[in-house]
């Protein structure tokens, strides 16, 4: 028997990765996101036993309610974290100003940090076991209007890189996935899906779940989805002048993509 908490399971990346892992045998879910009625109706069409916790994960009380439910529910036994709810608001700094790198970073990054914070002692006491956070390519390269969103995810990879290590000892692996595009809910990727020329860069979430799948208890520390996406990552080392020269080019904006929170107030 293995219980795995997913994130932002409602949707998109989170709903597939719960999916996936409903297949191994002995597997338990806790689905975690606000809107309960899609949570009921995912737990109810899994394979294996799938409680849910509908909260706001940016909410003071969150991580609390989410061990409590573990300990009542599933025995304090706690054998993967996949902390993949995220959101995205497109806008260009100077008119979205710290406004919108706080909203960023309160979901992307704190939630993450005070979940895990949360429930780090059930991982320990359950190990071998696994943290897996969904970052993004946005993490290793910034893109006009897409400031916050990097900064956040930016911030998530430092902080992942230094837990793996210092989880080493007590036997807890930390993975991260860092996906490209994929067409979600929340990042529809319309602009690139639209053109022929664009589509194929798009991926599906089922992707992404196999990555969180392979870097969970025992696995990889990193995958980027597609693989090739990489490339982006070591091109900004490498050759970060012809990186900056693309991104600040009139053909970049077709990159930066609209999402589903984009002209959400605050
Ligand atoms: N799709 C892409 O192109 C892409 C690329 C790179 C990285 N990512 C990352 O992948 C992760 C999943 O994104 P996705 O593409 O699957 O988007 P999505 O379909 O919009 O899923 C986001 C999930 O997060 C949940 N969520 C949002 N705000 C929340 C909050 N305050 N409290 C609790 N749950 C919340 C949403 O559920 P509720 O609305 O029900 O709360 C939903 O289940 C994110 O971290 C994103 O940054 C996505």
């Amino acid at each position: 028997m293995s219980v795995a908490v997913v994130t932002g399971a409602s949707t998109g990346i989170g709903a597939a990765t719960a999916a996936r892992l409903s297949r191994e045998p002995g597997t338990e879910l806790v689905l975690v996101a606000r809107r309960e009625e899609l949570l009921r109706e995912l737990a109810d069409s899994l394979p294996c036993r799938a409680t849910y916790v509908a909260v706001d994960l940016t909410a003071a009380e969150a991580p609390q309610r989410v061990r409590a439910h573990l300990e009542a529910e599933h025995g304090s036994r706690l054998d993967l974290l996949v902390n993949n709810a995220g959101a995205s608001w497109r806008g260009d700094f100077g008119s979205s100003g710290y406004a919108n790198v706080q909203r960023h970073m309160e979901l992307n990054f704190d939630a993450v940090v005070r979940l895990t914070e949360a429930l780090l002692p059930l991982l320990r006491a359950s190990a071998p076991s696994a943290i897996v956070n969904v970052a993004s390519t946005a993490g290793r390269v910034a893109r006009a209007r897409t400031g916050a969103y990097s900064a956040s995810k930016f911030a998530l990879i430092g902080w992942t890189d230094a837990l793996y290590a210092e989880e080493l000892p007590y036997d807890v692996h930390v993975g991260m996935v860092l996906p490209g595009f994929v067409a979600t809910e929340g990042f529809p990727a319309t602009e690139l899906r639209e053109k022929a020329l664009t589509r194929w860069i798009v991926s599906k979430p089922e992707a992404v779940a196999e990555a969180i799948y392979e870097a969970g208890p025992g696995g990889k520390p990193e995958r980027y989805v597609p693989r090739p996406y990489a490339l982006a990552a070591v091109a900004r080392i490498l050759a970060p002048r012809l990186v900056r020269r693309v991104l600040s080019g009139g053909a970049a904006a077709n990159l930066t993509t609209s999402t589903a929170g984009d002209g959400t107030p605050r």
